[in-house]
């Protein structure tokens, strides 16, 4: 039976720090299960547990807190990566058997999509065989993970572990990308072959209705990673990217940076219902002594950090009416 799910969705090009997020809300006793929703090997969540850096790809990072952690219907996954994760985790001491589980549905990244996505140079993609194997599941050629007999003893039905048990499911839902990655609403055809948005969580077997909370995590200035041009000229952006350590924790690439830009912030977040909004990275900025923002195509410098922050509080209540609470972050490891 499902009590209630909440959502972290990210508002930007992926990156902005959902995996710390996740971290922090399954500390709580809010929550007995976490959920992947989309993308495969593409996603890099990162999360500080007793000051090491763990870095999570397919498995959901909220089950470094004991939580049951499923990879939902909408990812697809690499055996090997997937198995050299768990192994990684286990390594790290923490308990995976009994707590990770798949859906039987769950497309596979088989080695011709690495292949092929190894070849990409017009995209940037992270070359994880994301896209291919969207393709073969979208044209009805994929396998699903019910048929590997590798993955057999962490297979389940997501419709029987949160409908037909006794136990009362309280979810949350850690999605991967972003926003402007997103194939319908992002900058096509630089985007991911998932969606990232809030619809993205509930294809996975939770109605709409059982939707709570929403958290959508953008960071106090954007990044992103491909083959377009992002970053503009401006000397303070290698400093935000040393500063910010914005490097891909997938692939290592140097990440583009550039000013959050406050219109397609309160766009994502009305489009995806946004009840909590978490800014990170503040203390990036004010490292860098530089506050900046775009709205309405307009550059906007601020004085100071205070001054920063009124606009973009009073920019959100005058424009995303679901926004309840605006939490700014300053912390590596925590909300
Ligand atoms: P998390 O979950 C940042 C980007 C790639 C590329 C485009 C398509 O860590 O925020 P793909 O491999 O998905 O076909 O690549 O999307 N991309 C990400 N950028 N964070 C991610 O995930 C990303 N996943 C994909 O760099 O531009
Ligand atoms: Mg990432």
């Amino acid at each position: 039976m499902i009590d209630y799910a909440d959502v972290i969705v990210d508002l930007q090009a992926g990156d902005t720090g959902k995996g710390k997020v996740c971290n922090t809300l399954t500390k709580s006793q809010n929550y007995t299960h976490v959920i992947r929703y989309n993308g495969g090997g593409n996603a890099g969540h990162t999360i500080f547990v007793k000051n090491k850096k763990i870095v999570t790809h397919y498995i959901p990072s909220g089950i470094v807190n004991g939580l049951i952690s499923i990879i939902g219907p909408g990812c697809v996954v690499n055996v090997n990566s997937l198995l050299k994760e768990i192994q990684n985790l286990e390594e790290e001491g923490i308990q995976v058997k009994g707590k990770l589980f798949i859906d039987e549905r769950v497309h596979i990244v088989t080695e011709e999509h690495l292949q092929e996505d190894g070849k990409d140079t017009t995209i940037g993609t992270t070359k994880t065989g994301n896209g291919p194997a969207y393709r073969d599941k979208y044209i009805r050629k994929g396998v699903r993970a019910k048929e590997i007999e590798l993955l057999k003893n962490y297979i389940i039905d997501i419709y029987k572990e949160l409908h037909q048990k006794e136990n009362s499911c309280k979810i949350l839902f850690e999605g991967a990308q972003g926003f402007e990655l997103d194939i319908d609403w992002g900058d096509y055809p630089y985007v991911t072959s998932s969606h990232c948005t809030v619809g993205s969580a509930v294809l996975n077997g939770v109605p709409a209705q059982k939707i709570k909370k929403v958290y959508g995590v953008c960071k106090a200035y954007n990044t992103y990673v491909g083959q377009k041009e992002f970053e503009k000229k401006e000397n303070v952006f290698q400093i935000i990217r040393v500063l910010g350590h914005e490097y891909g924790s997938t692939t290592g690439r140097a990440r583009q940076i550039g000013w959050s830009d406050l219109s397609s912030i309160c766009k994502a977040s009305n489009i995806n219902g946004v009840t909590h909004l978490v800014v990170n990275k503040l203390d990036i900025l004010e490292r860098a002594n530089s506050y900046v923002l775009f709205y309405e195509n307009e550059r906007i410098e601020f004085k100071n950090k205070e001054s920063f922050k009124t606009f973009f509080v009073d920019t959100i209540k005058n424009n995303c009416p679901l926004i309840e609470e605006i939490i700014f972050s300053e912390s590596e490891s925590t909300i």
